[in-house]
């Protein structure tokens, strides 16, 4: 049987630094030449795209100022990036994973003004003069934080890739309340999907660190 060709794939990556940085020297973006002539205006380089792409525009960035781990930072933002791209792209701390990227699993979990969020559901710019508290932040030097050791001891994880976004959650729930019941621990990690089915030995970890925590562990 014939194999239809298909129209060639532009990826998102690479179509959103075209749009960005208009100004590049000439490459090629999915079969269409972009000239090298100075910076394009939005309207010429959409006219440059293929039809399907052409609904995209041209960054408009910003500044924001917010403190990541005790840290103030001020970065120049697309206004379309999330708070997920900002930490792992510009800050490069890669310790919050991105998974789903549609604020369905729960991977890209940080701590922002004390409560659990989805990193990649919320946009940069929104943290403007805001706390975030990622999986980097902590462990103090070698002394892990007592969610980290406690999920090492339960056993709270398998491939891990779940277990940053888990520990967050944990750690929003503790910071509002010292002496959860297990019933808080489960709430905490209701929007952490585990594909590991590591649940058990999260669960056993949150009250564990919650009483190491209260004991000054
Ligand atoms: S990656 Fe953010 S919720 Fe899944
Ligand atoms: S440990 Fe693998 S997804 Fe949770």
């Amino acid at each position: 049987m014939r194999q239809q060709q298909r129209p060639p794939r532009i990826a998102r990556r690479t179509l959103l630094k075209a749009v960005g940085t208009a100004a590049a020297a000439s490459g090629l973006l999915g079969g269409v030449r972009i000239r090298r002539r100075g910076r394009l205006s939005g309207q010429a380089l959409a006219a440059e795209l293929p039809p399907a792409a052409r609904g995209y525009r041209p960054a408009v960035m910003q500044a924001v100022t917010l403190t990541v781990n005790g840290q103030q930072y001020t970065v120049e933002v697309d206004t379309r990036d999330t708070l997920a791209n900002l930490l792992r792209e510009r800050l490069h701390l890669t310790g919050t994973h991105v998974t789903c990227d549609r604020g369905e699993c729960g991977a890209c979990t940080v701590v922002v003004d004390g409560r659990a969020v989805y990193s990649c559901s919320v946009l940069a710019v929104q943290m403007q003069g805001k706390e975030v508290l990622t999986v980097e932040g902590l462990a103090k030097g070698d002394q892990l934080d007592p969610i980290q050791q406690a999920f090492i001891e339960c056993d709270g994880f398998q491939c891990g890739y779940c277990t940053a976004g888990q520990i967050m959650s944990i750690k929003a729930c503790l910071m509002r309340q010292p002496d959860p019941t297990e019933a808080d621990i489960r709430n905490a990690v209701a929007g952490n999907i585990c594909r590991c089915g590591a649940y058990p030995g999260i669960i056993a970890a949150g009250l564990q660190a919650a009483k190491a925590q209260r004991q000054g562990g």
